[in-house]
């Protein structure tokens, strides 16, 4: 259940310019030096206007570019404003956040979520899949039931698993400064991790990862949950230095 090689991404959320490549520049630097760090796994999801920008500007590639959110439709259309992950593809983007729940609360509804997984996954995206609960679920004990529902009702048995990974994002930990309790985060991601299997009834374990409120900090503490496979990191992943102490802090 558990990979000892972890995922560090980053969700820039609506944040960034030109001028940010230098974040960028500075976690390339450091991952491409330090071969304690999967390549593979590190990736930064920026505002659209930033990816093909970032993916050109970076020479010697050690990190990945991923974007935030798409519009459902896979052809192109008369949607004023939006982008397909077939134009997300193009530009280079290799990853996509999908059902974070700052677009849930902006009225992203779970078949709307399922048809942008789905697009995305034509598209050969690796999707990072968003689900938690708000605090008020959380408080009258519906963590388990909801989100339970969250992965049922978004993922379709036909998808190919290989390419989607479950963010365990509670929303009441998101840019609070709060983490859940270490043995109830345990037992959560193992819970995600075995109902997934059994839904599916895939062979391997998906993967899961933590969102919400990950710090230079925090993460040490995190580390000691095992069956973490990464984490998706919000604020923090906006410098270089935050992003890169949270790598060095859990593998120290
Ligand atoms: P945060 O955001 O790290 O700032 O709490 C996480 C996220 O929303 O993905």
């Amino acid at each position: 259940m558990t990979n000892k090689l972890k995922y560090f991404i980053g969700n820039w959320k609506m944040f960034g310019d030109l001028a940010s490549f230098k974040i960028i520049s500075k976690i390339n630097t450091y991952i491409s030096k330090n071969n304690y760090i999967n390549k593979k796994k590190i990736v930064i999801c920026v505002p659209n206007i930033l990816i093909n920008f970032f993916v050109k500007k970076l020479k010697k590639k050690s990190i990945s570019i991923g974007a935030q959110n798409c519009h459902h439709h896979e052809a192109s259309g008369p949607f004023t404003g939006s982008v397909n992950a077939s134009m997300l593809k193009k530009v280079g983007s290799e990853y996509i956040i999908l059902g974070h729940s700052e677009n849930r609360k902006e009225g992203e509804s779970p078949k709307l979520i399922e048809k942008k997984i789905e697009s995305s996954l034509n598209q050969k995206l690796n999707v990072i899949y968003c689900i938690g609960e708000t605090s008020h679920e959380k408080k009258r004990g519906k963590t388990y039931s909801i989100i339970r529902k969250q992965i049922k009702e978004c993922i379709k048995k036909s998808f190919n698993k290989k390419r989607i990974m479950i963010a365990y994002e509670p929303i009441w930990c998101i840019g609070s400064n709060k983490i859940p309790n270490i043995n109830e985060l345990k037992y959560i991601i193992k819970y995600i991790k075995i109902s997934y299997k059994k839904i599916f009834k895939t062979k391997n374990f998906p993967k899961v990862l933590y969102g919400g409120s990950v710090n230079g900090k925090n993460v040490k503490l995190l580390s000691n949950v095992n069956e973490i496979d990464g984490f998706l990191i919000g604020s923090a992943s906006q410098s270089s230095k935050k992003f890169i102490d949270i790598i060095k802090n859990y593998y120290k």
